[in-house]
C-alpha cells in the first residue's frame, strides 16, 4: 500500500476588503456584535465584473500549489474541487479548473460537503493514492458567498460570517513510510440538514419558478442557519473527531504541532482549544482576516500556516472541519 503527502500549497483571495464598518453601513449590526460573537474584522468579496469565479478564484490557488509543488498540471492525475457555491449547477467546478489549466483528460469531481469539503477532499485524494489508482491529486477548496448572502438586516447572522476565497493543495504518492496522511475520519447526520442549509433552487423549486414569483418575502433562496444549534453540534463533534484520529494513531494532544479547525467561528476555535487543552501556538486562525470561507477556510490557512513557517518536517499537523449536513471530519498528518 502507497502511501500520500502533501507536496504544495496555494490559496487565493479577491483584493475587495469588506470590513465590519462596511457592513455597518448596509445593515443593522456593530463592530463589537461581530468581533465578540465571531471574531472576524474583515472579509474578502469577489467584485462584479472583476473576472473571478469560484472555479477561477480554485484554479488560482491550484497554479500557486502547482508551483510550490514543482510540478506541471499535465501530471495531475485527477482533481478533486470542493465547494458549496460552484460556478454552475452544472457541470461540476472541477472540470472548469481542468480547462483552465490545460489539463487534458483527467478525471475531475466536485465534493459537496460544505465547510467539511476540503477534509473530505484529502481523505478522497489519500485513498485513491493509497490503492495505487493515482499518483498525484489536486485537492480545491473554493468559495464565493458573497453572491448568495441577504444583505439586509433579515441575513445579519449570515451575511458577517461568511467570506470569499480558495485554497489548494498537491496530494501526492509518498516513497516514504515515514511521513504524510496518515488517517482521515468522516462522519455524516443527517437529521441536522434543516439547521445550515440553502432551501433553493430545489427539485421543487426550479430558478424560473423563483424569478417569476419575484416575491421578495421568499428567503428560501439564501443561506438559513440555527447558529446555536450550529455551535452547539461544532463544539461537540469536532472535539470528539479530533480526539477519533489521535487514538487511531496513538498520540495524544500534547503531540499536535498544530491544528488547524475550520475556520467556522473564533469563539468556536478557542472553545476547542480549551477543551482539548491545547497553548495559543498550538492552534492556527486567520478568521479575523477572511471570515468563514467554507470550503477553502482549511486550506487557506494551511497554506498561510506553511507560507509563515509554522510546519516543519515531523510535525504533527491536525485539520478538522464540522459543517452544513451536519458533516464533520479529521485528518492527521505528519509533516
Ligand atoms: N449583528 C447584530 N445583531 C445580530 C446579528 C448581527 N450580525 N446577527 C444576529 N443578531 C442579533 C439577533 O437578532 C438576536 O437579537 P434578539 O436578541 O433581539 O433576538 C441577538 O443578536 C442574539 O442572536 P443569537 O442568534 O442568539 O446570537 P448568538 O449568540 O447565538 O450568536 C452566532 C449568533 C451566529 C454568532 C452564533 O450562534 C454562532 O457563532 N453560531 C455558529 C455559527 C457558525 O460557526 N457557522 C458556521 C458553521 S460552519
Amino acid at each position: 500500500m502507497y502511501n500520500s503527502k502533501i507536496v504544495g500549497l496555494g490559496k487565493y483571495l479577491p483584493d475587495n476588503i469588506v470590513t465590519n464598518k462596511d457592513l455597518e453601513n448596509k445593515i443593522d449590526t456593530s463592530n463589537e456584535w461581530i468581533v465578540e460573537r465571531t471574531g472576524i474584522k474583515e472579509r474578502r468579496h469577489i467584485v462584479k465584473g472583476d473576472g473571478n469565479t469560484t472555479a477561477s478564484m480554485g484554479a488560482k490557488a491550484a497554479k500557486i500549489a502547482l508551483e510550490n509543488a514543482n510540478m506541471s498540471a499535465y501530471e495531475i492525475d485527477l482533481i478533486l474541487f470542493a465547494t458549496l457555491s460552484p460556478d454552475y449547477y452544472m457541470p461540476g467546478s472541477g472540470v472548469f479548473v481542468q480547462n483552465i489549466l490545460n489539463i487534458p483528460t483527467c478525471p475531475a469531481m466536485d465534493i459537496r460537503n460544505a465547510c467539511s469539503g476540503f477534509v473530505y477532499g484529502v481523505a478522497t485524494a489519500d485513498q485513491f493514492i493509497k490503492t495505487g489508482m493515482y499518483k498525484n491529486i489536486l485537492v480545491i477548496g473554493s468559495e464565493t458567498q458573497s453572491g448568495a448572502i441577504d444583505m439586509t438586516t433579515r441575513g445579519r447572522d449570515i451575511a458577517v460570517i461568511f467570506g470569499d476565497g480558495a485554497g489548494a493543495a498537491v496530494v501526492s504518492r509518498n516513497e516514504s513510510k515515514e511521513s504524510g496522511i496518515l488517517s482521515s475520519h468522516l462522519h455524516s447526520q443527517g437529521e441536522h440538514v434543516d439547521s445550515l442549509v440553502m432551501k433553493a433552487p430545489n427539485t421543487n423549486k426550479w430558478v424560473t419558478e423563483i424569478v417569476n414569483e419575484n416575491n421578495p418575502e421568499d428567503s428560501s433562496y439564501y443561506p438559513y442557519m440555527n447558529g446555536k444549534m450550529v455551535f452547539k453540534n461544532a463544539v461537540l463533534r469536532f472535539e470528539e473527531v479530533i480526539n477519533e484520529g489521535l487514538i487511531y494513531n496513538n498520540l495524544q494532544t500534547e503531540d499536535i504541532d498544530l491544528l488547524i479547525p475550520h475556520q467556522a467561528n473564533l469563539r468556536i476555535s478557542q472553545f476547542i482549544q480549551r477543551k482539548l487543552n491545547l497553548r495559543d501556538d498550538q492552534v492556527y486562525n486567520n478568521i479575523m482576516r477572511y471570515g468563514n470561507t467554507t470550503a477553502a477556510s482549511i486550506p487557506i490557512a494551511l497554506t498561510e500556516a506553511w507560507e509563515e513557517g509554522r510546519l516543519s518536517e515531523g510535525n504533527i499537523l491536525v485539520l478538522a472541519a464540522f459543517g452544513a449536513g451536519f458533516s464533520w471530519g479529521s485528518t492527521i498528518i505528519k509533516w
